[in-house]
């Protein structure tokens, strides 16, 4: 391969690595309304350098939430145009006390660079911003037309972009959407993700008494909202995984015996998985389907916490006047959010405990999305892998969401080429995320030569 905008990129590397380290040392956890300044100057961090390497009518976007970043180069007159997307939004890094080197103070060891957010996504959306630096440095010009759209409220449903694309489709314009915000199936392995999870993300509330009362005195005549919904939870999801909400699995749209075959030959060791990347005694989850089916094709449903109550040190007797949950479901192509979340909803008001008021209220909610294989960027993926990666690529899913990408397709008609270069032990959402530094480089190479490839 004898690429100009490569060896640019080679060249320019140690300072590519830096500029990769300022940004992840912007605490932008766009959950927390203390670090909203911090999702301001990692967008307005971004648009600087789309800024400085060249690209043309950069600009935030204002949304309700955190802003957009966005920003065109338009010049390739009869060449196709990408949507390119990413996040700088990062989920909240605790626990704080399990982080080897301190989540914001990025930090290279054994080959790896270690940060919340190394590698979903400012890593990966740095790939992207280096690739179109290396391939404007090295050309003057890009191969193809390019929008980039960065959001930062991907963490939490991504609602700001959402109505961006819904109401403004013509500012988007594209043929294809290229999305860096999924991984390598294998170290070393060539991979195209083309398909994602949905979800609803809830809360489940539930109260009883008027106030916290004491236990001894009202024990046995007040309601307790947490033993009543321990209840509703042990309702929800059987010993299998099988969830009970009536109708849940009813518009599921299994995967094609193609497909299923091609998960078949993917390089994977179901014990090797339990020990080093979930660590448990014993794997759970439905009976009849293997562990790729059930995290990327089966709907599922997790609890994430309970909080309320008495937590503190030592004991306190009492009965807590309210409980609450946060309840998540992850949906399947074929299942819509909204009614999932209107089967959830009857179904829990129905079985809730006597004596006690229940509330689900929806926090954020995306479409699960499956991708065509058959057009011609996706044979220009493969092509530009090969080259990088010296393989095949593969095609997997993901159990992941990327709300996004469903909307995409919907509103704007693009098909996404999901190109991603994490890998399966990089700890997303846990302490000690990190991004491969061989990744970040042939990210980086990968994703010129796509667009390269795109372009010829
Ligand atoms: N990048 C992830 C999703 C992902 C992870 C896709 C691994 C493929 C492989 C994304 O940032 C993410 O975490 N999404 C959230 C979305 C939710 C909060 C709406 C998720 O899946 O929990
Ligand atoms: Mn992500
Ligand atoms: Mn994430």
């Amino acid at each position: 391969m004898s690429s100009a905008a490569v060896a640019y990129a080679r060249e320019n590397h140690p300072r590519y690595l830096d500029d990769l380290k300022a940004l992840l040392r912007i605490p932008s956890v766009s959950t927390l309304p203390e670090h909203k300044g911090d999702c301001r100057k990692a967008a307005e961090t971004l648009l600087a350098e789309l800024k400085r390497i060249g690209m043309e009518n950069a600009r935030l976007i204002e949304t309700e939430g955190h802003p957009l970043v966005y920003a065109d180069w338009l010049r390739a007159a009869g060449k196709p145009t990408v949507l390119v997307y990413g996040h700088y939004d990062v989920q909240p890094p605790d626990p704080l006390d399990e982080w080897l080197s301190p989540p914001f103070e990025p930090t290279e060891r054994n080959g790896n660079l270690y940060a919340r957010g190394a590698v979903d996504d400012k890593g990966q959306v740095v790939a992207q911003v280096k690739a179109l630096e290396s391939l404007l440095g090295a050309n003057r010009a890009l191969p193809i037309n390019v929008r980039v759209i960065f959001e930062g409220e991907e963490e939490v449903g991504g609602e700001g972009i959402a109505e961006y694309v819904a109401s403004k489709p013509a500012n988007l314009k594209a043929d294809f959407a290229l999305v860096s915000d999924t991984e390598l199936f294998a170290p070393g392995l060539p991979t195209l993700c083309v398909g994602l999870r949905g979800m609803i993300y809830t809360e489940l509330e539930v109260r009883g008494a008027k106030t916290d009362l004491h236990s001894g005195i009202y024990g046995g005549a007040a309601p307790n909202p947490f033993v009543s919904l321990a209840h509703i939870i042990a309702k929800l999801k059987d010993e299998n995984g099988h969830i009970l909400i009536p109708g849940f699995y009813d518009d599921v749209v299994p995967p094609s015996a193609e497909e299923l075959a091609t998960w078949r030959q993917l390089p994977f060791d179901e014990e090797e998985y339990r020990k080093t990347e979930v660590g448990s005694k014993q794997l759970v989850g439905e009976p009849g389907y293997s562990v790729l089916e059930r995290t990327w094709a089966r709907p599922t449903l997790d609890v994430h916490g309970i909080p309320g109550g008495f937590i503190g040190a030592g004991a306190k007797t009492v009965i807590p006047a309210k409980a609450l949950a946060k309840v998540s479901m992850r949906l399947v192509p074929n299942q819509t959010p909204a009614k999932a979340f209107a089967l959830y909803k009857s179904y829990v008001e129905k079985i809730a405990p006597a004596g006690v008021d229940v509330e689900v209220r929806l926090i954020h909610s995306g479409d699960a999305c499956l991708i065509p294989v058959d057009n011609p960027y996706i044979r220009a993926a493969t092509r530009a892998l090969h080259e990088v990666w010296g393989k095949d690529t593969v095609f997997i899913r993901s159990g992941g969401s990327i709300p996004i990408v469903g909307d995409f397709d919907r509103h704007l008609g693009l098909p996404s080429i999901m190109m991603g270069f994490g890998l399966p032990d990089d700890n997303l959402h846990a302490p000690n995320e990190k991004f491969n530094l061989k990744n970040f480089a042939l990210g980086i190479e990968s994703l010129i030569r796509f667009l390269e490839e795109v372009g010829r």
